[in-house]
């Protein structure tokens, strides 16, 4: 691509979320782990994306997988060790892959040292890493959606926690909690850790105040609502910390507001998050009208030249989106297209790009304190069971039709899930337009979402039907069909109809040659 140089790389390529139990076993003991995944890089710079976020890997008691970090200086035995994270880097590195790393920094597990000292007495010079009060307001905690605050036994006081009460609340109004976790940031940017995704970093200023919150009383929980001051300035200081780093280490934050405007203000003057997740379009049904405001929203929030937004369809914490969308492929194929031609960095989560289902989980088989096991099941990697993990039985059932889905299955076939990303991939990187071009809507019957992306010369239409029949979709000049979500009719000339839930994209016919 031309005329790109000055472009951060995080711009410009599709993040792919690695869940590490999840992935790839290498040492056979049913839990995905480093190695695992450092054997598999090939196939993840084989589907084409740019960099790997990788879930939690530290020491943890696992109370919330990994998300209740005792260390955050090291690497949870389960996953390998430190050695193994540097060869991971180097590895991901020679490939042209960047790595991010997930910061949890609004809270801790309960068996942190911190904490553990915390908690040993209210004189304790670490008592106010935490926080802790006499009596507790009415602010409600997620998960297990109850009550934020639990009651110490030894020191007589309760702590808040956003999350399980195996999560205690770090208290970055506290200085000294701001630099040990500046320390945190450094120790794996010197590593060369090219940048973080950052855990509900909405979170972690809190009211001063400490007043009732109604929107608790109505089934909020703080999670969804905090959103304090005191965030964005903390949120200066990490970027500071990190712009002093060459080569554009990244920060995203889990913004886990559900309104569009509100995540965008945690792009600050350009001086806080570079990019954040949005997770209205992650709760939207399969409906054009949903999107299309949701896309319009996005569009009126982040302003071309100031802020970039992100694109997910899915993640840990949610069902897969192709249970989402009522588990038809077509649809599924037609949801890859949408999320690989919006403007902005889009996030595939491991194991989309097989159009895996949720995995069905029983009281014996259940693992989540949240319910949100089915998204977080093995990945298949071979046809024949034990499907490429060997060794112990993986922690977490395999989702349904896991031969069919296996990548094996899946490889050599161009309409396979798997070969449509890979063809989606090389298109958007191929394309100025489609990577990094302005997004612009155009008019179509109310079942399609129609859009033009475009950069100097180079354009895009894109077309995704979400209707159950055949729409026109009438276009002045003349296009050829490039992608088509069930990959009929590619570089044939656009006939000027979308069948049903599917999706294309179309570029400008150059020559009489072409058909
Ligand atoms: C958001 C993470 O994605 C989720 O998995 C976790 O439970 C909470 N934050 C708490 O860290």
């Amino acid at each position: 691509m031309s005329g790109v140089h000055h472009l951060p790389w995080w711009k410009q390529v599709v993040i792919y979320q690695v869940y590490p139990r999840s992935f790839a076993d290498a040492n056979g003991d049913g839990i995905g782990d480093l190695p695992g995944l450092i054997a598999k890089l090939d196939y993840l710079k084989a589907l084409g994306v740019g960099a790997l976020w990788l879930s939690p890997v530290y020491p943890s008691p696992m109370c919330d997988a990994g998300y209740d970090i005792c260390d955050y200086m090291d690497i949870d035995p389960l996953f390998g060790n430190l050695a193994d994270l540097d060869l991971l880097i180097s590895e991901a590195h020679k490939r042209g892959l960047k790595l991010l790393m997930d910061f949890v920094p609004n809270h801790t597990s309960d068996q942190h040292p911190w904490f553990i000292e915390s908690r040993a007495s209210r004189a304790n010079s670490r008592r106010d890493w935490y926080i802790w009060r006499d009596q507790p307001n009415n602010w409600r905690a997620s998960i297990d959606g109850g009550s934020a605050w639990s009651w110490d036994e030894v020191s007589q006081q309760y702590y808040l926690h956003f999350f399980l009460p195996q999560q205690p609340d770090l208290n970055w109004h506290n200085p000294r909690v701001v630099e040990a976790m500046h320390q945190v940031l450094r120790f794996w940017l010197d590593r060369g850790v090219d940048g973080f995704r950052i855990d509900v970093v909405h979170c972690i200023g809190k009211d001063p105040t400490f007043a009732d919150d109604p929107r608790c009383l109505a089934g909020e929980t703080m999670v969804r609502i905090n959103d304090q001051p005191y965030s964005h300035e903390v949120l200066r200081g990490l970027r500071r910390l990190v712009d002093h780093y060459p080569d554009d280490r990244v920060l995203i934050g889990e913004v886990n507001i559900r309104s569009t405007a509100q995540v965008a203000a945690y792009y600050g003057a350009s001086d806080e998050l570079h990019m954040s997740f949005n997770f209205p379009p992650l709760d939207a049904p399969w409906d054009p009208v949903v999107f299309r405001l949701c896309i319009r929203e996005v569009k009126g929030c982040f302003p071309s030249h100031s802020a970039w937004p992100t694109w997910a369809l899915s993640n840990h914490d949610n069902s897969r989106l192709r249970s989402r969308y009522g588990g038809s492929l077509r649809r599924t194929h037609a949801a890859a297209v949408l999320l690989l031609t919006l403007r902005g960095t889009p996030f595939i989560f491991q194991g989309d790009e097989l159009a895996l289902e949720d995995t069905q989980v029983t009281a014996q088989t259940r693992v989540d304190p949240g319910g949100r096991d089915g998204s977080r099941a093995p990945l298949p990697w071979k046809i024949n069971a034990p499907h490429g993990w060997p060794g112990k039985t993986p922690w977490l059932p395999f989702p349904p039709d896991v031969s069919t889905l296996a990548v094996e299955a899946q490889e050599a076939i161009a309409e396979s899930t798997l070969g449509l990303y890979r063809c989606l991939l090389s298109c958007r990187r191929e394309s100025e337009a489609l990577s990094i071009g302005e997004w612009e809507e155009l008019p179509s019957h109310p079942q399609l979402l129609a859009y033009r992306r475009h950069s100097h010369s180079d354009e895009r239409i894109i077309c995704i039907n979400f209707d159950q029949v055949e729409h026109a979709f009438p276009l002045a000049g003349q296009w050829i069909t490039q992608i088509s979500s069930d990959r009929q009719s590619e570089k044939e000339l656009f006939k000027g109809t979308v069948a049903a839930e599917q999706a294309v994209i179309l570029r400008r016919r150059e020559n009489h040659h072409e058909q």
